[in-house]
């Protein structure tokens, strides 16, 4: 078995974050979604993986290296327009190399990993072998209809009107059939060689496609809410650790469920978790609120934080309002300024958000 991981697109709906970054690198729970994605894979035994990447492949290609670092050997695959998920599947066809294979979409978040999904696939003779879990939106997503019987009568790509509320999970096992349906579909509406078309098309021939039903949950991290929502999640499963290197001082409080990392120094400060504190990042006469993640390198002084992610090297300082809720870009800063005349300032990204 291999796995392919498709980490092309554009990610324009995590816009500003993803204009300097690649939307798969954007962490939760201060790992990115990519290598989370790897984990999942390893765990369930699959150490050959091809990344399909497009034009953020150098930033990939760097942070991820031979994936020696995680146990794994990384083929680099390129594609050269994102034309869809099928259109991936067919340029990666010399590396799948004829072997049943798990793709797994870049951006995707699940709970409790992939191993008996893999293990299921392996022990039976099915053909392909989709995940399937139940939205209250699934309009966003590609959506099955099933027969009465738990087989699959249809799949279409983001319905106006959709058929049920099972959407499909960016999770999906094939044998080698799935090149000749990759081949044989035509582009969707939106211009792209759609994996549900081909999936359908394996199912209209005749082949084996099971569904899984995930109870779990799963998020697909395409918009800043999802991030936040998987963020809350990753962290409720983490394991709590305080590094040796970590200074908190006496006049500081952090409850059991928050995660301290190497270099990380507190001072005078409450945490609450589930919460986690990167490395050499510094919390100051603040307080901070479960479901947060503050990245590496990070300044928080005199602020109160909830239910928020901040990236790497970023600062804020003298808020005088709960900042909830929020996504803080890397390199930024937040701080009240006493200067007059007096009144709101910012230098906001394009495509940024500033509600007061
Ligand atoms: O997340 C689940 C959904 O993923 C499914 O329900 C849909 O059926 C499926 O089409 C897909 O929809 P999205 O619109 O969310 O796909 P997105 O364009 O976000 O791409 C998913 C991942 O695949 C993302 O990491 C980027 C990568 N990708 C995407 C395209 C279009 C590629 O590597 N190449 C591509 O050509």
């Amino acid at each position: 078995m291999k796995g392919l991981i498709l980490s092309g697109g554009k990610g324009t709906r995590l816009y500003p974050l993803t204009y300097t970054r690649a939307k798969q690198l954007i962490p939760v729970a201060n790992k990115p979604v990519l290598i989370r994605v790897i984990e999942a894979i390893r765990e369930a035994g699959v150490n050959e993986i091809g990344i399909v990447v497009g034009q953020t492949a150098a930033e990939i290609r760097e942070a991820l290296g031979d994936g020696d670092a995680w146990g794994v050997k990384l083929q680099y695959i390129m594609q050269d327009s994102p034309d869809g998920l099928a259109h991936a599947v067919k340029i990666s066809r010399d590396f799948l190399a004829g072997a049943p294979f798990v793709m797994f979409l870049g951006d995707n978040v699940i709970e409790g990993g992939i191993s008996s999904l893999i293990s299921d696939f392996a022990d039976n003779h099915w053909n392909c072998q989709i995940v399937l879990k139940r939205v209250d939106n699934p309009s966003a997503y590609g959506v099955a209809e099933l027969r009465p019987d738990g087989s699959i009568e249809q799949l279409i790509e983001k319905p106006t009107v959709p058929p049920s509320d099972l959407a499909l999970v960016g999770i999906y096992m094939f044998d080698h059939h799935i090149f000749e349906a990759v081949s044989e579909i035509q582009p969707s509406a939106r211009g792209e060689y759609e994996i549900t078309d081909a999936i359908q098309w394996l199912i209209d021939q005749g082949h084996t496609v099971f569904p899984h039903i995930h109870e779990g949950w799963w998020i697909d991290t395409g918009k800043p809410t999802d991030l936040l929502e998987a963020n809350s999640h990753v962290l409720e499963e983490i394991c709590p650790t305080i590094a040796a290197s970590a200074e908190i001082d006496s006049d500081s409080s952090i409850d059991s469920r928050v995660t301290v990392q190497d270099g990380a120094r507190i001072v005078n400060s409450i945490v609450r978790g589930p919460t986690i504190l990167g490395k050499d990042t510094v919390i100051e006469n603040s307080f901070i609120g479960p479901f947060t993640s503050i990245y590496h390198h990070c300044e928080i002084r005199n602020c109160q934080i909830e239910r928020s992610i901040i990236l790497e090297n970023s600062r804020v300082i003298d808020i005088d309002q709960t900042l909830r809720d929020s996504l803080i870009g890397r390199n930024a800063t937040v701080k009240r300024s006493d200067g007059k005349p007096s009144g709101i300032k910012m230098n906001l990204g394009d495509h940024g958000n500033l509600w007061v």
